[in-house]
């Protein structure tokens, strides 16, 4: 079976809830490794067919370090992602070149903001020499801490199970010369 790693920040959960989502849904016809970024390898091995990064929105784009400070205070300092944020990830990471890959986000549905981490992600990967295999894809928090919109989580593994079929698709088929 092909291989996937889903590489995700989360500060209140919602994104890591999402990622655990979309593994659910890549895992219908893929071999799947989850991390949590601070716990993410840098060296993103050949034998990784698609790799898919997701983070929450913050201040219009990825995270910063002073925007997880932020996030820390909100949650009385219990966070998922302590440590480094998939912007740092994303410019330390040596990714193979063409390889497929997808990216994700959560965003506040209110007050609706511009930006989204899923496209400064994309961004970043496609530069990095990565052949994106979906539009970055969002997904709505209700309020700054969640909890995530009524049907996200079914909608993110219902968008993983398309983008499983889609990387198979572009494979080449096995046995070929
Ligand atoms: C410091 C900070 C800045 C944020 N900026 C934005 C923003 O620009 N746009 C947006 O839609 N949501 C913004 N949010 C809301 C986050 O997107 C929301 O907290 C996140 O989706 C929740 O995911 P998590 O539980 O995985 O951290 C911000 C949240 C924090 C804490």
């Amino acid at each position: 079976m092909p291989r996937a790693l889903v590489v995700y920040e989360s500060m209140f959960g919602n994104t890591e809830a999402v990622a655990e989502s979309i593994v659910e849904g890549l895992a219908t016809s893929m071999t799947v490794s989850l991390r949590e970024v601070g716990h993410a390898p840098y060296a993103v091995g050949d034998d990784v067919d698609l790799l898919v990064v997701g983070g929450p929105t913050h201040a219009f784009g990825l995270s910063r370090q002073t925007t997880r400070k932020d996030a820390a205070a909100k949650a009385a300092g219990v966070v998922v992602s302590g440590g480094p944020g998939l912007r740092e990830w994303l410019d330390r990471a040596d990714v193979p070149l063409g390889i497929q890959a997808a990216t994700f986000a959560t965003r506040a549905a209110h007050p609706r903001l511009p930006g989204s981490a899923a496209r400064a992600a994309a961004r970043r990967l496609r530069h990095a020499g990565a052949d994106l295999a979906s539009s970055p894809e969002d997904f709505w928090v209700t309020g700054m801490t969640g909890p995530l919109a009524t049907g996200e989580l079914e909608r993110a593994r219902r968008w993983a199970e398309s983008l499983a079929a889609t990387v198979a698709g572009r494979l080449e088929p096995v046995g070929q010369a």
